[in-house]
């Protein structure tokens, strides 16, 4: 049977290539490669590659070397460790020459982290407030990546303190106990404060708790500028996947509980939730999984497997081999098409057009995800071995 169906090419809103810097992880081809035969035919990439893109040099270079990618429309934040970046956001932002012109066109925002994760671009206070100052000011999207690190630091002293009888097997899903829900919850409540403060359009990046959702949803009651991304690892894992994944499921913000799960799938069904976007960021399997569990990477690949994953729950189903659904998670085709196409193209105004890139879809057609024939440089996939309905047949770009 076939019931095949034409898509715009999804957006999605959070990835990480890794080139320049990192190219051993993936690059551009190989990443754009994987994006596209998972459907998504933009992306937005984030800032902490080697040199991370704080300059408007990186910016260009970035730039130059998305022009030689065919099929993928890659978009990029620039990063902020330092107040004098946003020096280099603002020259881009309000500079006339044609150089700052062409390049505001491929900067879809600013993002800023409140702790440190993969590249280390965790900002200082004084920085970020400047940057929310600022994106108001200039009307530019920031994303933020919303961990305390003060709450942080101190979970992570008390984990190890306690003599936990995990830790000296070094049980990865520590790694969740040291990055707590509580950590979450206070910088989104921060980063909405100082949203409202300075009039900023405020998005959270790959929101992970109910409380964090409970802040936005309460935020955008209020008429705030405030939107919000949910990742498929955190609506499809949860700390009970440890045991099988291993540090294959470690990533910032970490896996939470199924309660949080839960919370994410009716702040889609409620609207709360903006966008689906992947947090794409491959690792090497050597890097994930040779030495301490608790100092492996941070970040698992995407961006081939979301809208497989998403088509299943439309199709009625859930990919997790346990088959245990999440009560009252539902999603339509309509849904994902606005989740990971409409918002995103509105939110990061990147005046795409719904029919300049396509994609067919064969609905019924259930397939395997094996690593091995995914498209991403690292090889692996947290999702190895489920089941799901609905395959990309075809992108027709232009
Ligand atoms: O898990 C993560 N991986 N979280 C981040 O914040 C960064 C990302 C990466 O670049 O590896
Ligand atoms: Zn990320």
């Amino acid at each position: 049977m076939s019931n095949i169906i034409t898509l715009p090419g999804l957006i999605d809103c959070h990835v990480h290539f890794r080139e320049p810097g990192l190219i051993h992880k993936g690059d551009m081809a190989s990443e754009s490669a994987a994006a596209v035969a998972g459907g998504v035919t933009t992306v937005c990439e984030m800032p902490n590659t080697i040199p991370a893109t704080v300059s408007v040099e990186a910016l260009a270079d970035k730039v130059r070397r998305a022009a030689k990618i065919q099929r993928c429309d890659i978009r990029f934040f620039m990063g902020a460790t330092e107040k004098q970046h946003l020096l280099a956001l603002r020259d881009i932002w309000r500079g006339s020459s044609p150089v700052f012109q062409q390049l505001k066109k491929r900067c879809c925002g600013l993002k800023v982290y409140f702790d440190h994760s993969t590249g280390n671009q965790g900002a200082d206070q004084e920085t970020t407030i400047e940057a929310f100052r600022m994106c108001g000011e200039l009307g530019v999207p920031l994303v933020a990546h919303c961990e305390d690190a003060a709450l942080n630091m101190e979970a992570q002293s008390a984990v190890l303190r306690s003599g936990e009888p995990q830790l000296s097997a070094a049980d990865v899903s520590l790694h969740s106990q040291m990055r707590p829900p509580e950590s979450e919850i206070a910088a989104v409540k921060h980063a909405i404060a100082l949203a409202k403060e300075y009039s900023t359009q405020f998005h959270v990046a790959h929101l992970s708790t109910a409380g964090g959702l409970q802040l936005v949803r309460e935020a955008k009651k209020e008429g705030l500028p405030v939107t919000c991304e949910v990742a498929p690892h955190h609506l499809f894992l949860t700390i009970e996947d440890y045991a099988t994944l291993g540090t294959l499921g470690k990533m910032n913000p970490p896996l939470r509980s199924k309660e949080d799960q839960a919370a994410l799938w009716a702040g889609i069904a409620d609207g709360t939730v903006d966008c689906i976007a992947t947090d794409h960021a491959p690792h090497t399997l050597e890097e994930k999984q040779s030495g301490d569990p608790l100092k492996a990477p941070s970040g698992v690949p995407g961006v081939e497997t979301m809208l497989p994953l998403l088509l299943t729950v439309a199709a009625g189903g859930w990919p997790h081999p346990t088959g245990k659904k999440v009560a009252g998670c539902k999603l339509q085709i309509a849904d994902i098409v606005r989740l990971c196409f409409e918002n995103p193209n509105r939110i990061f105004g990147l005046g795409k057009k719904k029919d300049e890139y396509q994609i067919e879809i064969d609905l019924e057609k259930e397939w395997i995800i094996e690593g091995k024939n995914l498209h991403s440089k690292c090889g692996w996939t947290p999702y190895e071995g489920w089941r799901v309905t609905g395959s990309i047949q075809e992108v027709n770009n232009p």
